[in-house]
């Protein structure tokens, strides 16, 4: 079976990460293995400073200093530099962030299309694809709109289309509802689950909230600087 399509979407093997301040070293993760499946939606959750954000950080092969070996679609992200990372992170990955990140000076479509225009793609198509994922959210109505003119619930909605706008086959998310109140917070994650899934990503979101964890199709738990 080497059809890349049924290959996992993630695969963590022996991740560590320690941080040194004032001296002392702490070390974070101790050692965690993960493999995420074409599709399947990963809940992370564990007690603050465990090392959650931590984690995706690594995923998002953002910065070095990791040990142990991480692989996205196949590739093995631990031994690219760090145009090769920018490359399997513009293709196969979406982030959402608890705050929107979105760019003040453009209009909602716009910075749905942005990330898109990076990728060579033609405007116009990115401008289809945006305004396709923007409506799937009820957003039709707002796609002129400054993120300053939009709600904070629209704000993170806004997010999630850019970060689908690719097609990423792995969305990573770190408290993507955390900022709102809880019955703003049930709808967005509604929201986003039912387009990750329509879109056939795999996605690992990390939270606190046992209620929202529930909505996802596995959950692993990060204790003492590994998965239980
Ligand atoms: N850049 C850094 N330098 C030093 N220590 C760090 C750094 N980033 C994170 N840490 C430490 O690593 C630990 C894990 O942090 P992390 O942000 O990953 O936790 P988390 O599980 O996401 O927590 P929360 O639920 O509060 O978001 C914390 O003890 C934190 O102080
Ligand atoms: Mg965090």
């Amino acid at each position: 079976m080497n059809d890349p399509a049924r290959q996992p979407v993630v695969r963590i093997e022996k991740l560590t990460r320690s941080f040194e301040q004032g001296g002392v070293t702490i070390e974070v993760l101790r050692g965690v293995d993960l493999v995420i499946r074409p599709g399947e939606i990963v809940g992370l959750l564990g007690p603050s400073g465990s090392g959650k954000s931590t984690m995706l950080q690594a995923l998002g092969l953002l910065e070095g200093g990791f040990g142990g070996r991480i692989e996205i679609a196949g590739i093995d992200a631990s031994r690219l530099g760090k145009n090769e990372r920018a490359a399997v992170r513009r293709d196969h990955i979406g982030f959402v962030y608890q705050f929107h990140h979105l760019l003040p000076d453009f209009s909602a479509i716009e910075n749905v299309v942005l990330p898109q225009l990076i990728t060579g793609k033609p405007r116009a198509e990115c401008e289809e694809r945006a305004k396709e994922l923007l409506s799937a959210l009820g957003l039709a109505q707002r796609l002129e709109h400054r993120p300053s003119k939009l709600s904070g619930g629209e704000q993170q909605r806004v997010a999630v289309a850019r970060a689908l706008a690719n097609r990423p086959r792995l969305v990573l998310a770190d408290e993507p509802t955390g900022n709102l109140d809880e019955a703003t917070a049930d709808k967005v994650f509604a929201q986003f689950l039912q387009l990750v899934r329509g879109e056939g990503s795999a996605a690992l979101v990390a939270t606190h909230n046992e209620r929202l964890a529930t909505a996802m199709d596995r959950v692993v738990r990060l204790h003492d600087g590994v998965l239980a």
